[in-house]
């Protein structure tokens, strides 16, 4: 199961052994295992906005390698010999098109020849690194070629350099590389961290990732901005904290308890929203505070006014991140039936609470740093992603668990909220205690991306399913159809 074989490697890569893969051919299975070990290990070590970035470089140097092997095999079936001129310009002359044309062939002789590509990723203090190695020499002039082009790369500043400029891209290869310099710049991970190197064995294209990245100057005055941002939230107002210690107080009378928040429309009509929701099924509606304490309980009502209150003041001081909320509340409605659907419905009420604040740091991301939103769009554009926070996390170098982490400190958020928050990418670094609530968080989270197509089944983490004997592909898919369709009709128009 890929699950259980990725997991396992991002543990023993954790542990400080290499990772070594092998393989002959790119396929989609292989490159889907290969991301799938990359985007845990990322997870991990909190670097999951990378994510995109690596796999698409990976994915570049497994695609060359795989070229120079099959054009080893290429020139040995053809009876060509390489190191001969002419030999070398007749074969370079049909290669590329012979490859394109005969996929199955090729990948079915590569699969029976002794062409390999390895892959090994190993762990240092500072980062880590992915070497890639292809079991024929590089060609002299391919290898002169190559560098020219890093050099080349080295110098663009944005795309659209690029695309004014690229011409020579005889072998495809060109724009690739050029492609993977400007994402290496951009992340911080640095130009200089792409080495490719040759001897009469063997080919090797190494790429090192440091934990610690290096964003340019103008972006760590972002990140000061943000951390500026987190340090002036308004913390909550008096009437809130005071709610909260009586809620905290099993022996308050209830009525004191239902007047304060009476005082406060807006907070009522949000303790009544959110006492109907898919927090507490239960078969009345609620129709007063009163009620809802006697049927939530004074645990829950406490949750739920920190929620509303957290909420409102990102609310009053961001506006228009519709998308998050709506994300954060298709999640909670996951994470609560997810609870129910596989046996902890006891901390259901809980896991909704957690995946309903699960993003607040990408708001302060993202408005912080909305100065850069022009220029962010235009790099969004050109590379084709989807969202823009990933970017924005890439040259800022913070990622939105982190800044939601500092959110929630400041709050004094309970600390399952906190743990959530910090660790809804990076489950299996919560705490014991509230683990169950991070991993529904999580799972919750993942069956959103899925449904975005950002992720996939084979990126979840195996421990997690395991904690909910969620055994295969199969009956995932199915539970996640099922809060589908339950979502949907939970938001279909009353009659
Ligand atoms: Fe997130
Ligand atoms: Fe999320």
């Amino acid at each position: 199961m890929i699950v259980s074989q990725t997991s396992k490697m991002a543990s023993d890569f954790d542990n400080g052994q290499t990772i070594a893969l092998s393989l002959s051919y790119h396929n989609k299975a292989v490159i889907r295992f290969v991301s799938s070990v990359i985007s845990k290990i990322l997870a991990r070590n909190n670097l999951i906005y990378l994510q995109d970035t690596i796999i698409t470089i990976l994915r570049e140097i497994i695609v060359n390698a795989v070229k120079a092997n099959s054009k080893r095999l290429y020139f040995r079936v053809q009876s060509l010999d390489m190191t001969d001129e002419e030999d070398y310009n007749l074969g370079m002359q049909h290669f590329k098109e012979f490859i394109l044309d005969n996929q199955a062939f090729v990948e079915d002789e590569l699969k029976k020849s002794d062409y390999k590509v390895v892959i090994y990723i190993k762990k240092f203090e500072a980062g880590f690194s992915i070497n890639v190695q292809n079991n024929s020499p590089i060609h002299p002039d391919e290898l002169k070629r190559i560098k020219s082009r890093i050099e080349k790369a080295k110098k663009y500043n944005d795309f659209s350099e690029v695309y004014c400029d690229v011409t020579d891209d005889s072998e495809g290869e060109g724009l690739g590389l050029v492609l993977t310099v400007l994402f290496l710049k951009s992340t911080g991970i640095g130009v200089n961290s792409l080495q490719i190197s040759s001897n009469e064995k063997i080919t090797q294209t190494s790429l090192l990732v440091p934990f610690q990245l290096k964003p340019a100057v103008v972006m760590n005055k972002i990140q000061q901005q943000i951390l500026d941002e987190v340090r002036d939230l308004p913390t909550f107002p008096e009437h809130i904290t005071e709610l909260e210690k009586l809620c905290a107080n099993s022996e308050v009378d209830y009525r004191i308890i239902a007047d304060k928040i009476s005082l406060d429309p807006s907070l009522s009509v949000s303790v009544l929203k959110l006492s109907n929701s898919a927090a507490f099924i239960t078969r009345k509606r609620i129709e007063t505070i009163g009620e809802a304490i006697n049927i939530i309980g004074l645990k829950n009502l406490r949750a739920i006014i920190i929620a509303s209150s957290a909420r409102r003041i990102l609310d009053e001081r961001y506006s228009s991140f519709r998308q998050v909320w709506d994300h954060c509340n298709k999640t909670a409605f996951y994470a609560r039936h997810l609870a129910a659907k596989l046996g902890v419905e006891r901390i259901g009420q809980n896991a909704y609470m957690a995946a309903l604040l699960h993003d607040l740091g990408k708001i302060v991301l993202l408005s912080t740093s909305s100065a850069l939103s022009e220029w962010m769009l235009t790099l969004v554009r050109n590379r084709g992603m989807r969202s823009s926070t990933v970017i924005e996390e890439v040259s800022i170098g913070i990622s939105h668990s982190s800044i939601g982490e500092k959110i929630a400190r400041k709050w004094n958020l309970p600390e399952y909220l906190v743990d959530a928050i910090e660790w809804h990418h990076a489950p299996l670094s919560s705490r014991k205690e509230y683990r169950d609530v991070v991993y529904l968080t999580y799972l919750a989270d993942k069956m959103c991306a899925i449904e975005d197509k950002k992720s996939d089944f084979f990126y979840i983490e195996e421990e997690v399913l395991e904690r909910f004997n969620i055994n295969n592909e199969e009956s995932f898919t199915e539970i996640h159809a099922d809060l589908m369709k339950k979502f949907a009709e939970h938001n279909a128009p009353k009659q």
